[in-house]
């Protein structure tokens, strides 16, 4: 069954693909200096008009820590080792700031191959997966590859996670629980206490996996980091990125906290091996970097602030009290041919990506002149409706 539509990276018009293949090139040859001036000034000193503002992707649009882009300079010259003693030293510093044991940190390039491998070790132990309706597909999808079935519990009225209608359905017959907190591409968060009771008491029948993507973004950042059930010996994964709030998306580095036998099992797979040396540099600089991370965190809430009121403006329905970096929004027509238009104008947005609710779409936080830019193009698409 294909339930996600693969999000196209290219939108129709001839025009908007020079555009955009004229600012990867630009891109390509600046990237680092780029980012590095975006990330010390919030905003770029020359803007250029014509450039797409990319609000598709869940990136930082301000880039990195100047310190990670310093430390990937400084160590360039040193990637031809294996990266083994390097990712034990950045596997013991997320140990400690997370409360875990280091041989319960599993390390990737990106979380990505966290939730592949997850969906993989389910394919193999056994069991159903149970997921919301709507949620990010990078455990649903490769599970159903692999041939194992996955339960969708409809979203409650509110568009959160039915969490008592998934408790309910755990069953001889489920292999594991996959949550997405903020939910990707709704953007809420299961209330705290909820997702503790649940997390606590359905990890006693299977392993539950809380994906923390977009966490550090939450309000309540750090009260619902869920790493005190891996700390205390629980099935519970825990998969956070450095592809977000870090701006290291490019990059790829993330990690898994897990019961360390099943980081084990996973790394015995040798499909995840091995970590990139840069990746790890720059991840040690960012998290030692709490200035840049405290930062970026108020202008990743700030861009979402702007992007509510955006949608307010536009007079349109958005999936109640975001948390990530993004909204989802009703735009009253197909979100492909919103995204289409949006995109002859400039501005490249989500089309349609879950196709239960084939009028939504997710619109990323940009910096401040693409938000403008994006507000003005829905606006111009949304009246001409
Ligand atoms: C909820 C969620 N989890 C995981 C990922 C994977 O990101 P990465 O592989 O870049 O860490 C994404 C990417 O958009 C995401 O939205």
């Amino acid at each position: 069954m294909t339930r996600f539509a693969s999000e196209t990276l290219f939108s129709p018009s001839r025009r908007s693909l020079m555009k955009l293949a004229g600012a990867a090139g630009i891109g390509a040859a600046t990237a680092l200096t780029a980012s590095s001036e975006a990330a010390k000034a919030a905003t770029p000193t020359a803007i250029d008009p014509d450039a797409i503002a990319i609000m598709s992707a869940n990136e930082n649009p301000y880039g990195p820590s100047p310190k990670a882009v310093e430390a990937i300079k400084a160590e360039a010259a040193n990637l031809y080792r294996y990266t083994y003693p390097t990712v034990s030293k950045f596997a013991e510093m997320v140990a400690e700031r997370e409360g875990v044991a280091p041989e319960q940190v599993l390390v990737t390039n990106g979380s990505t191959p966290i939730l592949a491998a997850f969906s993989d070790w389910v394919n193999v132990k056994g069991g159903k997966i149970i997921t919301s309706a709507i949620t990010y597909e990078g455990v649903p999808r490769v599970a159903e590859q692999a041939g194992t079935e996955v339960v969708y519990m409809p979203l409650t009225q509110d568009m959160g996670y039915d969490m008592e209608a998934i408790a309910a359905r755990v069953g001889p017959d489920t292999g594991a629980v996959y949550l997405c907190n903020p939910n990707n591409p709704t953007g809420k968060t299961i209330p705290t206490a909820q997702l503790k009771a649940f997390v606590e008491d359905v990890s006693n029948k299977v392993p539950v996996f809380v994906d923390e993507a977009y966490l550090d973004m939450s309000d309540d950042y750090p009260g619902n980091v869920m790493s005190e059930f891996v700390a205390a010996g629980k099935p519970v994964i825990v998969a956070r990125t450095f592809s977000k709030i870090y701006g290291m998306a490019g990059q790829r580095l993330g990690y898994g906290l897990m019961p360390a036998d099943m980081a084990m099992d996973m790394r015995m797979t040798g499909r995840l091996s091995n970590v990139n040396y840069l990746g790890l540099v720059a991840g040690m600089a960012s998290l030692e970097d709490t200035e840049h991370f405290e930062k970026m965190r108020a202008t990743m809430i700030r861009g979402r602030q702007k992007l509510i009121a955006m949608a307010a403006d536009l007079g349109r329905p958005i999936a109640p009290d975001p948390q990530g970096s993004f909204i989802y929004m009703d735009v009253g027509m197909p979100a492909k041919d919103f995204a289409a238009k949006m995109m002859d104008r400039g501005v490249k947005v989500v089309g349609e990506r879950w196709s239960d609710l084939p009028n939504w779409t997710r619109i990323c936080v940009g910096l401040d002149h693409e938000i403008e830019k994006c507000h003005a193009a829905a606006k111009e698409v949304l009246t001409s409706i």
